[in-house]
């Protein structure tokens, strides 16, 4: 999980003829850490984007339990985006990963299993100080 991106995930569906379900626990192979915050958003205007930061700690499962939505990823060197647009249809993301959420359908509910409580300290906006402190964070490891 370290290196990579993005980590995909696909929730296990409990369905029978009455419809179906996803159960998501803490620390269950999905969602690695114990879950400290939901939030949701939805009644995106389609033209918005959301996001537009890292972190530097925090660790959170997305799902798009409506609709669907677009996750653009980079880690300061790679670029990648995800479309969620199922219920079964999980995305990981780590602390570092400088992220943005947009191309939202109208009925678009994006879920989202948060480590930790809200805190505006772990926000990483301006995207050239997310580059700097990706290359400080490299040096450390090469030093
Ligand atoms: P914002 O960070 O702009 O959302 P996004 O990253 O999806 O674009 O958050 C919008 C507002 O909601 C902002 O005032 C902060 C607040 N907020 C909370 O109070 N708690 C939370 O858990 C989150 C994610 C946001």
């Amino acid at each position: 999980m370290m290196n990579t991106l993005t980590k995909e995930l696909q929730f296990t569906v409990r369905g029978d003829e009455r419809g179906s379900l996803v159960a998501l626990e803490s620390l269950c192979e999905q969602v690695p850490f114990e879950i400290k915050r939901v939030y949701y958003i939805f009644g995106t205007d389609p033209e918005a984007v959301r996001g537009k930061h890292a972190h530097h700690k925090l660790k959170q499962v997305l799902v798009c339990v409506s609709g669907a939505c677009d996750i653009r990823m980079d880690d300061g060197k790679e670029r990648k985006t995800v479309r969620l647009d199922h219920p079964a249809k999980g995305l990981y993301i780590e602390g570092l990963i400088y992220h943005e959420m947009l191309n939202f359908s109208r009925d678009c509910v994006l879920l989202v299993l948060a480590d930790a409580p809200y805190y505006e300290k772990d926000y990483i906006r301006d995207y050239n100080k997310y580059l700097e402190i990706v290359k400080e964070k490299a040096n450390e490891r090469t030093n």
